[in-house]
């Protein structure tokens, strides 16, 4: 048995800095997963293998990998879009190849510039590569729950894409909520079915919370049997390739939330929202978690005057 009753990888340093228009430099990202690698985290998604042009943000991807203090015990990943990157995550000692492709045919093209079968034949090689390597293996269906060009993609396409990767040996299959338009039913519906395909032990659910929805999808997706989620500290995040995108459910409200449920997460709450009360000195603005304003549910306030006499 798992001493954790849920797993939370930690996104913020790829998905909560890939849109960032500020370059947060390589010092603070180090310090920031340095960080995260004394709260209890098991995974974290360190940063991604993409095009310098695509991605500026990110382009100390390799410098970040070198310097970081990794912990034992803790799956550094890395996003990769080709087998390029596969091989730049490689060379910078990657424990985990994290594939992206798109349910969509449009937003593949717009984040990737690739057809899903372009996508594919580059996975076959990426998978080569990470079994010789001895490296983990995870592919993500970004857009699984709606894309922000075509809309509600079919179940039987994502399961389809879940099927491959399958077949590409993958260790884990994320689905992905690129623009927060899954809801709660939805959620449930599909990852029940995904489930009949794979271990909970090998499916995470990617969530934003662009229309306020993310814990509740969190909490769909557990009740059906889901136990690992994606979330960013402070509600970071999006893609720069969706319109409309932004941040990821926001690590501390779902850790908060998952406390308060009697959920084990594993994770140092307290210090989460110690780290997350840096982040807009540090992005120079405002972030949109909530818990990191409002305290945890139980942090009490002094009673007032007129109640203590
Ligand atoms: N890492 C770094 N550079 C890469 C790369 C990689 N994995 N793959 C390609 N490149 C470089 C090429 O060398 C080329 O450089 P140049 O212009 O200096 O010659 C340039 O990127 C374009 O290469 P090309 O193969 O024509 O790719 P493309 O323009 O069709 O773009 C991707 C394809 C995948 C590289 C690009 O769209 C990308 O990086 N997307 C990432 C999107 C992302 O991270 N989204 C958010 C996460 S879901
Ligand atoms: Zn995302």
């Amino acid at each position: 048995m798992s001493a954790v009753d849920i797993i939370i990888q930690e996104v913020a340093p790829r998905d909560g800095l890939q849109i960032e228009p500020t370059w947060v430099s390589t010092d603070d990202k180090v310090r920031l997963i340095d960080a995260f690698s004394t709260m209890g985290f098991t995974r974290i998604e360190v940063s991604s293998f993409v095009s310098p042009k695509a991605v500026p943000a990110l382009r100390d991807a390799a410098d970040v990998f070198s310097r970081i203090r990794r912990m034992p015990g803790i799956i550094y990943t890395a996003l990769v879009p080709n087998l390029r990157g596969a091989e730049n995550a490689l060379a910078a000692d990657a424990d985990e190849l994290n594939m992206v492709m798109s349910a969509s045919e449009t937003h593949n093209m717009a984040n990737v510039r690739m057809t899903g079968a372009d996508s594919f034949r580059s996975f076959a090689e990426i998978a080569k590569a990470a079994k010789t390597a001895g490296v983990l293996l995870n592919g993500t269906v970004a857009t699984t729950f709606g894309c922000p060009f075509e809309g509600r993609q079919s179940p039987e396409r994502v399961i389809d894409l879940v099927r491959r990767y399958l077949d590409l040996g993958v260790d884990g299959i994320t689905l992905a909520d690129t623009t927060g338009m899954a809801n709660p039913k939805q959620v449930a519906s599909l990852v029940e079915r995904v489930l009949a395909l794979i271990p909970a032990s090998g499916l995470s659910l990617h969530f934003h919370n662009t229309r306020g929805l993310g814990l509740a999808n969190v909490i769909a997706a557990y009740d059906v049997g889901a136990r690992r989620f994606d979330s960013a500290l402070g509600g970071l995040g999006g893609c720069p390739f969706a319109p409309g995108a932004s941040g990821n459910i926001c690590t501390e409200d779902v850790v908060n939330m998952a406390h308060d449920l009697g959920l084990k997460t594993g994770l140092d709450l307290a210090s989460l929202i110690a780290l997350s009360r840096t982040l807009p000195a540090l992005l120079g603005h405002d972030v949109p978690g909530q818990v990191m304003k409002a305290g945890r549910t139980l942090d009490l306030h002094p009673k007032p005057v007129l109640v203590r006499a």
